[in-house]
């Protein structure tokens, strides 16, 4: 069943995959407000997304997401890339943190670093991440005004799996989100997140399903 309506066009059919008899073990990646990271804590605590969140990692001191993570109980950890010396070092230490929890995905819900092998050799295939606009169209930063300025009418969000090639790994699920005449970056990325917060819990358990 596909939906249509004025907020959104969501592409996939929102049916959730059979349950499965484990919980999948998150380890969630995000470096700053961390809604995407609340809708899928909200995903697992309805039953929707049968997971458990094994711990956060942000790399940014003033991330808000460490607090929505304490106030869920949920450990948080604090890995800054600022204190290591190159990006494989950085990463090794991400790797290992979530080695230590024994994470099978890792999600990235708004990171905002550049995945190098040395992570995702450590979880080959298993890195997903949300990026906001429609792939292949408006990779890397400022998708939202890269969309405005292009003057599309339709944008959206996208899952996908991580690879070294920046925002261009196998697509899982999308969502569209029209652009309405007086849509400002605010207005735009306020929808594009409501869109953000259905797809990506539901497009983990598709990509776990699969693989
Ligand atoms: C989202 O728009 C996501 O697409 C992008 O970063 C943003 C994160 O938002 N990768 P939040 O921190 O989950 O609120």
């Amino acid at each position: 069943m596909n939906c249509v309506c004025s907020e959104a066009l969501i592409s996939p059919a929102l049916d959730w995959p059979a349950v499965r008899d484990l919980p999948l073990r998150l380890g969630i990646l995000a470096s700053g407000n961390g809604s995407n990271f609340a809708a899928i804590a909200q995903a697992i605590d309805q039953g929707q997304l049968c997971a458990q969140i094994q711990g956060v990692i942000y790399n940014n001191p003033q991330a808000r997401v460490a607090q929505r993570a304490a106030e869920r109980g949920l450990p948080s950890v604090l890995i800054n890339h600022r204190d290591f010396g190159g990006r494989e070092t950085f990463d090794a230490t991400v790797a290992a943190t979530l080695r230590g929890w024994d994470v099978d995905w890792v999600i990235m819900a708004g990171w905002m670093r550049c995945a190098t092998p040395v992570l995702l050799d450590a979880f080959p295939g298993h890195i997903l991440n949300i990026h906001p606009s429609l792939l292949p169209s408006f990779p890397g930063l400022h998708a939202v005004e890269q969309a405005l300025r292009a003057g599309v009418t339709i944008t959206g969000c996208t899952v996908h799996i991580v690879t070294l090639a920046v925002d261009q790994g196998p697509i899982i699920a999308q969502a569209a989100v029209p652009i309405f005449g007086g849509d400002t970056p605010d207005t735009l990325a306020r929808r594009i997140h409501t869109q953000e917060h259905q797809l990506y819990p539901w497009a983990i358990a598709l990509a776990a399903g699969r693989a």
